[in-house]
């Protein structure tokens, strides 16, 4: 059969594909294809693999319905009306695990940046500032003993959870629809209303899924009740956070930073002002680029379309339900 990658993804993917017997067109140029592109192609094919950012929403799942399964080159699925693919009967599948221990890395180096400001030193090199030892000046925070908020304590949300433990003997507390035992178990860790962990958390990171629930969760209410030194860290979604609010709060010091590997929108403006802020790291959504995350992704991907193509369960399906 025929499958359809709208952008390169590491080799591994293509082998699987083909060594099941596949026929496999990759998007090759440097440029991401419009969603009537994107239809155009998927409807020569009987599978997708397909990216975030990619809009799969109902004008494309009902123009694709032919396809056997929609294969995400990801773990977010936000992109996707999974409700319109499971109408249609179209498995999909995302690619969980595999970039936890990645992701979880830049939640923890975003960490680290804000808490010493290591963004703006280096620039402060680059703009010939490094002159004299100030006893007073440029001083960031320490986190050791200090209490770590997880917003959705899933794969990531424990991985991170796990190196504030390891590094910096760091409380764990989270706040989910339901208890994490294993973190629990394993990190002491504490679930707490949304509220306490806004009031609670010295460093809070957001590690859920984008829905309608959690969207715009991050407002100024929610950051005005954090504590004046806590660092705000997503590696999540951008959509979770109201960066205009983010902004208000950071020039009002009610927090003392934040870490972003996401933004809203992305790509960010290279003129947005928190670019130019002390505390505030950014990174362009780089929580699974690591060459292992990349082709954990890709073997995922490819084992996902093939078991879609051959009409078998996904191995990690987002709509089981197509299955009843
Ligand atoms: C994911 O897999 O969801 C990452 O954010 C990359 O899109």
């Amino acid at each position: 059969m025929k499958v359809f990658v709208s952008r390169k993804i590491p080799e591994i993917g293509y082998e699987l594909l083909k060594n099941a017997g596949h026929e496999v067109t990759a998007w090759g140029d440097d440029r991401p294809l419009t969603q009537e592109e994107l239809i155009q192609y998927a409807k020569q094919h009987h599978g997708l693999i397909c990216m975030n950012g990619e809009k799969i929403n109902s004008h494309f799942v009902n123009e694709c319905r032919h396809l056997k399964v929609i294969s995400l080159y990801s773990v977010g699925y936000d992109n996707i009306d999974i409700a319109a693919a499971t109408q249609l009967k179209i498995p999909v599948g995302n690619t969980p695990d595999v970039l936890s221990d990645a992701t979880a890395d830049i939640a923890f180096t975003l960490l680290l940046m804000a808490s010493r400001k290591a963004i703006f030193q280096h620039k402060r090199i680059l703009n010939k500032q490094w002159d004299f030892f100030r006893p007073t000046a440029n001083l960031g925070i320490e986190l050791k003993n200090k209490t770590l908020g997880v917003f959705g304590l899933g794969r990531i949300g424990f991985e991170m959870a796990k190196r504030c433990r390891g590094a910096y003997n760091m409380d764990i507390i989270y706040h989910n629809r339901s208890h994490n035992l294993q973190a629990e178990d394993e990190l002491n860790a504490r679930m707490v209303s949304f509220d306490e962990l806004l009031l609670q958390s010295d460093v809070l990171s957001v590690h859920t899924a984008l829905t309608p629930e959690t969207k715009g969760k991050f407002d100024y209410a929610a950051f005005s009740k954090m504590k004046k030194n806590c660092i705000f860290v997503n590696t999540a979604r951008g959509g979770m956070h109201n960066e205009e609010d983010l902004i208000k709060a950071l020039n009002e010091n009610l927090l003392w930073g934040a870490g972003l590997d996401v933004t809203n929108p992305e790509p960010m403006s290279p003129t947005n002002p928190l670019l130019s802020m002390p505390s505030v790291a950014v990174l362009p959504h780089i929580g699974s680029a690591t060459v292992e995350a990349r082709n954990g992704m890709a073997r995922i991907a490819a084992e996902n379309a093939i078991a879609g193509l051959k009409g078998e369960h996904l191995p990690h399906p987002i709509n089981p339900e197509v299955y009843k």
